[in-house]
């Protein structure tokens, strides 16, 4: 298998004025939500990072995109990327961000969800959540007027994969036919990669440890797009025959979020699915490292690979603003007020 790798990040010049896939995107997802990467086609997956790519490299272009917009973030879980990325990126195109803390009030105790959606959605424009339970996105999404965003649940993270998406098309370009590895947990960050890069074209790898695959509807969905766009979905529990001949590495903490009281059980189970010098090797001699972040330094993975040159784990960080940009812009219509899509 050839490397594909190349470290420095490309400039990608894409009209996105011009660009059908923006264009459809602008039309099908205003006011429309985003519980799953599932929600999103093919073609929207690739329209937001082409908007991300332009919103990085021409921030002045959107900055009153989303004026006077307002958003409220309530988070069950604690965060550091999510919040800030997206209170920068809303506040970056005119718009406004309110955090509440849920962690310590989870959604639906002091009153129901359906309640919360149908007062929040009187004064703000779009509602982020970071939650346990899946279901208490997709339930706020039901009765909610103005769009819903998952910001993590238990099953999906999709904002972290389309950020991931973006970071690979600046190091590969295409990621058509890319080799991309995840080894670790297969819950909430793994299931949006793999629908993810299954949507874009790329060949995706999985291992995990036996008991802890992806989930199996999942795995099943994430198959039929593959096949529709020509690659391939694998799943292994051999982290070594997952990263040989990878052109990136992936891994996430082995005990997410409401796992804490698995961390004794689960430690010995993850150490053979550390990402480490020896693991890297195995794959292409200029493979990315990729970690969605907070790290467990040492644990899920060393600090040498962590802090080594093929890591690009701040350029995902990065991208997290650019790509939420991009996103908030298609669900809130804010295409509409920037001079260049006129
Ligand atoms: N990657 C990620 O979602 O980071 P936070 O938990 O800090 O938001
Ligand atoms: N899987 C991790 C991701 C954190 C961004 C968790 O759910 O805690």
């Amino acid at each position: 298998m050839a490397s594909r790798t190349t470290m420095e990040p490309r400039e990608l010049q894409i009209p996105v004025q011009k660009d059908p896939d923006i264009l459809a995107a602008a039309a099908r997802l205003a006011g429309e939500d985003l519980c799953s990467i599932a929600d999103l086609s093919s073609a929207e997956v690739r329209a937001i990072l082409k908007l991300g790519h332009d919103v990085k490299r021409n921030p002045r272009d959107y900055r009153h995109a989303l004026d006077a917009k307002q958003m409220v973030l309530m988070f069950e879980k604690a965060s550091l990327r999510t919040r800030l990325s997206f209170e920068t990126g809303i506040n970056t195109l005119g718009g406004n961000a309110i955090f509440l803390d849920q962690t310590n009030s989870p959604l639906g105790e002091r009153e129901s969800i359906a309640d919360v959606a149908r007062n929040v959605e009187r004064w703000v424009d779009v509602i982020v959540l970071r939650t346990y339970a899946h279901d208490t996105i997709t339930e706020m999404a039901a009765n909610s007027r103005v769009p819903v965003i998952n910001a993590l649940s238990d099953f999906e993270h999709p904002c972290q994969a389309l950020a991931d998406f973006m970071t690979l098309e600046e190091h590969f370009g295409s990621l058509n036919g890319i080799n991309f590895t995840y080894v670790g947990d297969g819950n909430n960050v793994c299931h949006s990669l793999m629908l993810t890069g299954a949507q874009l074209g790329a060949n995706v790898t999985i291992a995990t440890p036996r008991g802890y695959s992806p989930d199996i509807e999942i795995v099943t969905l994430a198959r039929d797009i593959a096949q529709a766009n020509g690659c391939e979905l694998r799943l292994l529990q051999d982290p070594a025959a997952a990263a040989e001949g990878a052109d990136a590495i992936y891994t996430d903490v082995c005990v997410s979020m409401g796992m804490e009281h698995e961390s004794t059980k689960r430690a010995p189970i993850f150490r053979p699915f550390q990402v480490n010098e020896t693991l890297m090797q195995k794959a292409q001699p200029n493979a990315v490292f990729m970690h969605c972040l907070p790290a467990r330094r040492n644990a899920e993975v060393t600090d040498a690979v962590l802090d080594g040159p093929q890591s690009i784990v701040f350029d995902q960080a990065e991208n997290r603003m650019h790509a939420q940009k991009a996103l908030l812009l298609l669900l809130l219509g804010g295409l509409a007020n920037v001079e260049k899509f006129q």
